[in-house]
């Protein structure tokens, strides 16, 4: 029998470290799949998830910049995906199109497994209100903090993304409001940033009072893309984590939603660290 069929799609996509994650899930549960990529023009996402559909794919994860049009596309989505109102994985049912949205709950369990770091009671601040900040924002209200500030350049999307999460922030009796990205608050006890600022090589847009000795400082990149973030972070007490942890955990909840099994991640993660460092 040939493996099931799954795939990242995006532009671009040529760097991605899914598929790796997804052959080491595979090897560690038992889980016959092959995960390959597929690289979709910007104009053309729809045909290239129609294709590889009709190539034989079981189900895909969607990222930059069509996680809005994974939404579009999805007959089903799931309650988190709808609020985030973008998807990173698409799973191809008999009767339509599964649309859900990991992202949240990897960077909920990145920090809470693998940094150790409670969100339960903590006051957070979400700096960014685009795609990347819309997708972790209702799993992080899930988590039961006691506030989360959504901190933004242009305020109005802040304000906008505080509004349509609002009623989740109440149901977990959780403060949320927007701030200006100049007076965000201070001493929080996790900051994570959401924002493209570093990988645009611009200083971090939040001044450095946010954080205290010990905040958890969480860049939702890796590599180059969290440099100047983790820098900064160091430079002030705090402690820096990249966005590692959360890539293999959004990942291991999309193996889920297409496998019924939940692979192992704290090995996965502490392979992947090594290659990333080697790299
Ligand atoms: P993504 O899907 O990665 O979130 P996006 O939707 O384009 O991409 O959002 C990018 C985020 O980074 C936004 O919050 C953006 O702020 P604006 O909403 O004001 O555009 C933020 N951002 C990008 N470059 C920035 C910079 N140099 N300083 C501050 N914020 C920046």
């Amino acid at each position: 029998m040939t493996p099931d069929r799954y795939a990242v799609i995006g532009n671009p996509v040529e760097h991605s470290r899914s598929p790796w994650i997804h052959a080491r899930f595979a090897e560690l549960t038992g889980q016959r799949i092959d995960y390959g990529k597929v690289l979709a023009p910007l104009d053309g996402f729809a045909p290239a998830v129609q294709g590889f559909r009709a190539a034989g794919g079981h189900g895909c994860n969607v990222t930059v910049p069509f996680k809005f049009e994974a939404a579009q596309m999805a007959t089903a989505t799931s309650a988190r995906a709808r609020l985030a109102g973008a998807c990173n994985t698409l799973r191809f049912d008999p009767d339509g199109i599964w649309g859900d949205n990991t992202d949240g709950v990897g960077l909920v369990n990145d920090i809470g497994v693998h940094a150790g770091v409670a969100l339960r009671g903590a006051r957070v601040l979400l700096v960014g209100a685009g795609g990347a900040a819309a997708g972790v924002l209702g799993p992080l209200l899930e988590a039961a903090p006691a506030a989360v500030v959504v901190a933004n350049r242009t305020a109005d999307k802040a304000q906008a993304l505080v509004r349509t999460h609002q009623p989740v922030a109440h149901a977990a009796q959780v403060q949320l409001r927007a701030a200006p990205l100049a007076d965000p608050g201070t001493a929080y006890d996790i900051v994570v940033n959401a924002t493209a600022s570093s990988l645009a090589g611009d200083v971090v847009p939040v001044p450095a009072t946010v954080l205290r000795a010990g905040t958890l400082a969480y860049d939702m990149m890796y590599g180059a893309g969290a440099r100047g973030f983790l820098q900064w972070a160091a430079a002030h007490g705090a402690t820096g984590r990249d966005g590692l942890g959360m890539l293999v955990e959004q990942a291991a909840e999309s193996f889920l939603v297409w496998r019924g099994v939940r692979p192992p991640t704290a090995q996965v993660l502490r392979e992947l660290r090594a290659r990333v460092d080697a790299a």
